[in-house]
């Protein structure tokens, strides 16, 4: 399975990571002898070479000097190559789109995925924005040309919360979806309640690779939004807008407000909801102070939890990493697994 990697950031680089240390289990035990032919970053450089590259260079390359140019040069590389020609013109089957994530545009990685899916090519992504924006589309699009298309990371990184949504669940009607979908603001309430400012908490989350490029998106609730977008079209089959939720972020909360939280024998937590309702679906975005004998209280850091409550099942609850390097990493190898258990990549 040859790949190509669009924006080659921490999850890029998790993925890579994986596929190097794993590599022999993967091909002896599912078959999967995944290689990287080309990887194009518009920070980070661009190289492409058709029999593959060295994951081991790759990785020094990048982590040494912050760009692939320090990649060792041998017969066949092509530096320089631009996302759209690495994605049209190179001989990857599956593209890996790990650009950043634009929640108002979906740019540019929905034109990296709209381009591999009219190239013939399948695409696995942890990127929300055009899952956010415009999976109906992409999808139809993807079937059309009879192609997969893993979106798996973009809603509690690798924790199978939407295969679990989509297919475990298929034949229930899911009426409400409820939890914590962001990483990094669990991760900033927990420290603060173990005595660490917000800003000390929001750095270290930055160091953790759980937070966006920007990390208003996650402070601000918008990252836990673009998720309740991603589960109303994909799991509720009924796409919604950013103007339809109702969205708070973690930034007015202070020492002062977790301190009353404590003294009640509650606790802080962004919670997210969908809400099947007569005339639509209500979504919203919010800090809620929940007593410490509720399920999600007890879910701490960068772990998350999503409730899907069902009409055959009553409520069925998955607990899991939320973000990561690794962790998002993972989320593409199982798309790319199932696409290898699916037999279309070739
Ligand atoms: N910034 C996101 C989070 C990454 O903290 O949850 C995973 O989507």
């Amino acid at each position: 399975m040859r790949l190509a990697i669009i924006g080659f950031g921490t999850v890029g680089q998790g993925l890579v990571e994986i596929l190097r240390d794993k590599g022999e289990d993967l091909r002896r035990q599912y078959a999967l002898d995944a290689r990287v032919v080309a990887v194009c970053d518009t920070a980070r450089g661009s190289v492409y070479h058709h029999e593959g590259l060295s994951l081991e260079q790759l990785l020094e390359a990048v982590q040494r000097s912050g760009s692939v140019d320090g990649y060792p040069n041998v017969t066949g590389l092509v530096r320089g190559l631009d996302s759209l020609s690495t994605i049209r013109e190179t001989n990857a089957e599956v593209i890996v789109e790990t650009t950043w994530t634009d929640l108002e545009s979906g740019e540019p990685a929905a034109t990296h995925i709209r381009t591999a899916f009219q190239s013939g090519k399948h695409v696995v992504t942890s990127n929300k924005g055009p899952v956010a924006l415009a999976y109906k589309e992409l999808r139809a699009l993807a079937d059309a040309n009879g192609l997969k298309w893993g979106i798996e990371g973009t809603v509690m990184s690798g924790t199978p919360a939407l295969r679990l949504g989509t297919t475990a669940l298929a034949g229930c009607t899911i009426r409400e979806v409820r939890g914590i979908l962001n990483g990094t603001t669990n991760f900033i309430l927990t420290r603060m309640e173990n005595g660490a400012t917000y800003g000390e908490a929001l750095t270290e989350a930055q160091q953790l690779g759980y937070a966006e490029a920007d990390p208003t998106a996650d402070v601000e609730g918008y990252d836990a939004l673009g998720k309740l977008l991603i589960l109303a079209a994909v799991v509720f089959d009924h796409p919604i807008s950013a103007r339809q939720v109702s969205r708070q972020g973690i930034t007015h909360l202070c020492p002062e407000d977790i301190r009353r939280a404590r003294e009640q024998g509650k606790r802080w937590k962004l919670i997210a909801q969908l809400q099947r309702s007569d005339d639509g679906v209500l979504a919203t975005v919010a800090p809620q102070m929940i007593e410490l004998s509720h399920p999600l209280a007890g879910v701490s850091g960068a772990t998350n939890a999503i409730t899907y409550v069902t009409d055959l099942l009553g409520e069925v609850t998955i607990v899991g990493p939320g973000a990561g390097r690794r962790e998002t990493g993972f989320a593409l190898l199982s798309d790319l697994l199932e696409i290898r258990r699916s037999g279309r990549n070739n």
